[in-house]
């Protein structure tokens, strides 16, 4: 597997702190009963009904709003999407970041692996760019801190985009008229605003603002909810069970790095982040993912190797939490999981129009022996 993109600066949770979290949270079979009931729900005369969040939930989630884009950001985010869907940062000049990551389908491809540019399949499966914003890093393994330093790794990465190296990405870009203008517009004080750094940071720029709100938003904000009472009870369920132990705050997950095999362990090759620190307390340890639109972005784990939901559900129940989940639990957790499928910004992310090539545009390139 190879690795691009920066060190990353977070620190990694122990994993024996993991576990007293664990135990606290309801890691134990003796679990005690939720303070409220959402069995009640206020009857309105229109529209879902608004029904009341329990306590346990309520303090454990966050709901995510649809932000509007910042006046500082607005030529950024104009030339961020322009360059989220440029071909021609890519090798083979078939492949942009939306190939992978789709806007229109919750941001993922739904393959287990990604093929790239010239059709070398990659090691890990593509995470969805939704939300990326609220990871404590970026990459399963968290070996680039910020969106703008993700940006620049797959651009470069003879697997994915394969362009050959950072002032080849540079020179296209410059050669194709449109971009100038937008670069200006951008990067207003920069003389020579075309640059890798200001490519990576209105890509990220643009991503800043991928969110897709979802029922469990609207329930959480005390709105109406088209959320049914099996999806509410499996928040409960959720939580009682452990697996906020993980998976929890405004994305569900994103904001800690936690073994895969935690309390069983589980067979993968892939070392996770090991590969970064080189630390051998690292082996299998993952950033635990954001589980919004999780229903929509399978396969699932690291390697895409798992298919299902209900599967996933019942590998982390057992190797996370050395649990079984009773059928109705699975369920409610799954019918949970369904309510966090939001919905996509179709204007924000309407593809533009290519800009036309200029005459010193290059011309798709070969893959080398
Ligand atoms: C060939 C498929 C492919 C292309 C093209 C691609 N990516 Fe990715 N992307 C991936 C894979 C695979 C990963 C996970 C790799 C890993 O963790 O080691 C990833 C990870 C990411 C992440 C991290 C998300 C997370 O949850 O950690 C973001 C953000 C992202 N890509 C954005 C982009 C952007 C922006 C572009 C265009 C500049 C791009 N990708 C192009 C496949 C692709
Ligand atoms: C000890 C931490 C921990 C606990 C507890 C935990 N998870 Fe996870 N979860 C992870 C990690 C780490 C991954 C990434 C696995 C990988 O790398 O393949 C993950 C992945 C997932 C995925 C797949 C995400 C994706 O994008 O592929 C789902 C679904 C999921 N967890 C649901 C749950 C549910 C449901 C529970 C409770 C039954 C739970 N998790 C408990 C750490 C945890």
């Amino acid at each position: 597997m190879r690795t691009l993109g920066s060190a990353p600066v977070v620190r990694l949770a122990s994993i024996p702190l993991a576990l007293a979290t664990l135990l606290a949270c309801g890691g134990s079979e003796s679990t005690p009963e939720p303070t409220a009931t959402p069995e009640a729900p206020t009857a309105k005369a229109e529209g879902p009904a608004v029904a009341e969040v329990p306590p346990a939930v309520k303090a454990l989630f966050k709901p995510v709003a649809a932000k509007a884009v910042a006046a500082d950001d607005a030529a950024k985010v104009t030339l961020g999407r322009q360059l989220y869907y440029e071909d021609r940062l890519s090798a083979g000049q078939n492949q942009s970041c939306n190939t992978c990551h789709q806007l229109d389908n919750y941001g993922v491809d739904n393959l287990p692996t990604s093929k790239g540019s010239f059709e070398d399949l990659g090691a890990r499966n593509s995470p969805t760019a939704y939300y990326a914003f609220g990871h404590v890093a970026q990459f399963w393994d968290g070996r680039a801190a910020t969106l703008a330093d993700q940006a620049k790794g797959p651009i470069l990465n003879p697997v994915e985009m394969a362009i050959p190296d950072e002032a080849t990405a540079v020179a296209i870009i410059k050669s194709i008229p449109g971009y100038g203008p937008m670069f200006a517009a951008a990067y207003p004080d920069d003389p020579d605003p075309i640059t890798y750094d200001h490519i990576a940071d209105a890509i990220g720029t643009f991503e800043a603002y991928l969110v897709t709100p979802s029922p469990f938003d609207a329930w959480l904000e005390g709105k109406p909810t088209t959320m049914s009472a099996e999806a509410r009870k499996g928040a409960e369920v959720f939580v009682q069970t452990g697996c906020t132990a993980c998976h929890l705050g405004p994305f569900l997950g994103g904001s800690m790095y936690q073994k895969l095999g935690l309390v069983e362990a589980y067979e993968t090759a892939d070392v996770g982040r090991m590969e970064v620190t080189a630390n051998e307390a690292d082996k299998h340890v993952f950033k635990v993912p954001s589980l919004r639109n999780i229903a929509k972005t399978g396969p699932y784990f690291h390697d895409g190797s798992i298919a299902s939901l209900d599967d996933a559900i019942a590998l982390m129940a057992k190797h996370q939490l050395g649990k079984t989940l009773s059928p109705e639990d699975t369920s409610a957790i799954k019918a949970f999981l369904e309510s966090l499928t939001g919905e996509i910004p179709a204007d924000y992310i309407k593809p533009p129009e290519a800009l036309a090539s200029g005459d010193d545009t290059p011309a798709p390139m070969k893959k080398k022996g």
